[in-house]
């Protein structure tokens, strides 16, 4: 096409990129999804080379379901997070068939009619969730579960997994449709990856879903084309009110009858799902991989059948599964039965049970974290555990070595059950070696040398040495982490180096450095120097909550800084707060309130804020917000007020947090300054001490009502 002799039309220019990416599109279905190819891999580069050309050439006629669109050109700088259309539940867990029973036992209390009921037996794909959103049969967009609320955009990334169809295979689609599945990746590359990683030195990923929830939010789309992720379709919804049915309760309405696109590979939808069987036929039909090791059960006895047979059949599989997911059939029962607050009534992940493997404990290691805390790890004889290789494992704390009674030459059972890091669960004391010697816990701090403490109600053992370089090291990764300052290029290997060369004491000292003092480190060059510089100096301006996320304070992680930032606008404010104060903001419970008030309690912690504002970082929320919040009404400025008893709808924390949100303060005890005691059922002294001192008391209703004056 379009080669030696004069100019083509402008239509059959049009018609030859048509069939050109039908054809791609037919090929890389037959490939990527149904593993049958049905062209050689020359044939189709230089189909799609032909196309690849005549997009470069005529721009206007490149769409965004054309197969070279898969790959993006520019990686993003950020993921934007969104908010799913349809919640993504999780699944309750069965470990075995009897807790599978208890489970039916359950469902069927609530729908004693149910008789005789069809389950869908599918396997569960160890991966990473994913939710596609098309609209018009386009695919619009990917994003990762998250919290299941909201996920984060990964649309340019979803669109390099080849199985998954950059426009669906039906000629008159609905307007929307929701797809999930599970992404993951094939567990020979997850090897290869590895291999790779440690040949750079880079931390192994510890299972084949880190590794493939790693990969998908890699910023570079490029990087993830490569990685070559897979996917598994299972869930089809077409949101309510936008026609047909689907799992999730989310209401059937009449589907219109559709027909196939003339050269689709698959053929149209001819009705809404009635049911999980039909539904993963249908995604079949609309172009999706599904996975083929599924079955329609009859009854809980073949349900077993299916999750015994799996069991073993399952470690001959190219990707690792952990379970089998059951799902009711019928969606109309489906519907009926609902959602908890967490799970649907309607399924149940049945999971295997954790693989256990020998091997030899060579010896056994000492890690320090970033709070300090010492976890002894077993250093192992590599050994293939559920489809990966395990050479360390963690043997938690003190007591737990002392529970194993493990001695270096010990021959161990190691575990490796789904998320958690491979454990050993049990010594073979006959098989010990007689020379081999008991493992204990060092008094001393392996990376400092400083005297370990284990306070008695703990299991941890800790160094306390704040200039220890392992928690100076820690901390400084946890700040430049991702969630925190984000420091782009700022990884391990330079931190371990920057540490050890003393030019770092703390995280205040980054911002001290300069190329000049970088470039002695290893393999650093003067233009790497100055982007570390530069996006060192960038860190500045991320916001507080970043900030006080970046500070590593315990039980204080992403979610716990934002709303801590929200609420206490300076970090003077949060400094100055008593742990009752912090303990009244939603969310926040009193643990986590003692541990941020002892923080700031710390001479040193205190040195470390002066350092960092006096460098620029962003204590404050910004001055809008500030400037917000002293414009807002305070009617209950200058008020204090005692709570007591049990209130009808707050709780003691709701009813401080909204007093201190319109300028008023609680306090503890009844005095002559207290302006109002709010009183509840069961009320005891306070009430009484208030009536004597004549003060107004005030019921939930009186109080909301003095709120919304
Ligand atoms: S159904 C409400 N089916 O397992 C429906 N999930 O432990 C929930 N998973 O978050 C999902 N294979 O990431 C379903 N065949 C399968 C699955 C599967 C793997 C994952 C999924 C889910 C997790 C729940």
């Amino acid at each position: 096409m379009g080669t030696s002799t004069g100019q083509p039309s402008r239509q059959s220019l049009e018609t030859r990129v048509l069939e050109l990416r039908s054809q791609l599109q037919k090929a890389s279905y037959a490939y990527y999804a149904l593993d049958d190819p049905i062209l050689p891999d020359e044939v189709y580069d230089r189909l799609y080379r032909e196309l690849q050309d005549l997009e470069a050439a005529h721009p206007e006629l490149v769409a965004p379901d054309s197969p070279t669109q898969r790959v993006g050109e520019k990686p993003a700088t950020q993921f934007t997070s969104v908010r799913h259309n349809i919640p993504l539940y999780s699944l309750e867990n069965a470990f075995d068939l009897a807790e599978f029973q208890v489970w039916e036992d359950r469902w069927r209390r609530l729908e004693p009619q149910a008789g005789e009921v069809g389950y869908v037996a599918e396997l569960k794909i160890d991966g990473s969730a994913l939710a596609l959103t098309y609209e018009n049969g386009l695919l619009v967009r990917g994003a990762t579960r998250g919290d299941g609320v909201e996920g984060e955009d990964i649309t340019q990334n979803v669109k390099t997994i080849r199985s998954i169809p950059l426009r669906l295979a039906l000629e008159n689609p609905p307007p929307v449709v929701e797809v999930r599945g599970e992404a993951f990746l094939p567990l020979n590359v997850f090897e290869q990856i590895n291999e790779e990683r440690q040949a750079k030195g880079e931390a192994r990923f510890a299972n084949p879903r880190n590794a493939a929830a790693g990969t998908l939010r890699q910023l570079d789309s490029r990087k993830v084309a490569e990685r070559k992720l897979d996917f598994f379709a299972y869930t089809l919804q077409v949101p309510e009110g936008k026609e047909a049915g689907g799992q999730g309760g989310k209401g059937a309405g009449g589907q219109k009858e559709t027909k196939a696109v003339p050269e689709s590979p698959a053929s149209p939808l001819l009705c809404p799902a009635a049911s999980q069987w039909q539904a993963l036929q249908q995604l079949q039909e609309m172009g999706f991989k599904v996975n083929p090791n599924c079955t329609l059960c009859g009854s809980a006895q073949e349900v077993g059948e299916f999750y015994d047979r799996w069991d073993t059949e399952r470690l001959q599989l190219p990707y690792m599964t952990d379970g089998v997911v059951v799902k009711l059939n019928d969606f109309d029962l489906q519907r009926r039965l609902g959602f908890t607050q967490k799970f649907p009534r309607w399924a149940v992940a049945l999971k295997y049970p954790a693989e256990e493997v020998p091997t030899v404990l060579e010896q056994v290691s000492f890690q320090v974290g970033r709070t300090g805390a010492v976890t002894p790890v077993a250093e192992l004889r590599p050994v293939q555990v559920a489809g990966t290789t395990v050479a360390r494992a963690t043997l938690h704390n003190a007591d737990r070595m002392t529970e194993l009674d493990i001695h270096a030459g010990d021959t161990v059972i190691i575990r490796k059950a789904g998320e958690i890091i491979p454990e050993v669960v049990r010594v073979l004391t006959e098989l010990r070696p007689a020379e081999a010697a008991l493992a204990h816990m060092p008094s001393h701090c392996p990376e400092c040398s400083q005297p370990l403490v284990k306070p008695e109600d703990e299991a941890v053992t800790r160094c306390i040495n704040s200039s220890c370089p392992a928690i100076v090291q820690g901390a400084i990764i946890h700040w430049a982490s991702r969630n925190a300052l984000d420091i782009a290029g700022l990884g391990e290997k330079w931190i371990v180096q920057l540490v050890e060369r003393g030019l770092v004491h703390s995280v205040a000292d980054l911002y001290d450095l300069t190329v000049d003092t970088l470039l002695p480190l290893e393999r650093m060059g003067q233009q790497l120097a100055q982007k570390l510089i530069d996006a060192i100096a960038t860190s500045k301006s991320k916001p507080w909550s970043r900030v006080l996320y970046g500070l590593g304070i315990r039980h204080v992680g992403s979610v716990n800084a934002q709303t801590l930032a929200e609420n206490f606008l300076t970090v003077d404010e949060l400094a100055a707060a008593e742990p009752a104060a912090i303990a009244a903001v939603f969310g926040i419970g009193p643990e986590i309130a003692r541990s941020v008030y002892t923080w700031f309690q710390l001479p040193a912690n205190q040195t470390l804020i002066k350092r960092l504002q006096a460098e620029g970082l962003q204590l404050a929320a910004d001055a809008d917000a500030i400037a917000q919040r002293q414009s807002a009404p305070r009617p209950l400025a200058g008020k204090t007020f005692v709570l007591t008893g049990t209130l009808p709808t707050l709780s003691r924390n709701e009813a401080q947090a909204l007093i201190e949100q319109a300028g008023g303060k609680v306090t503890g005890s009844v005095s002559k300054k207290t302006s109002y005691v709010v009183a509840g059922e069961e009320a005891g002294s306070k009430l009484t001490k208030a009536q004597t001192l004549g003060i107004s008391i005030l019921s939930e209703a009186d109080l909301l009502a003095l709120l919304e004056s």
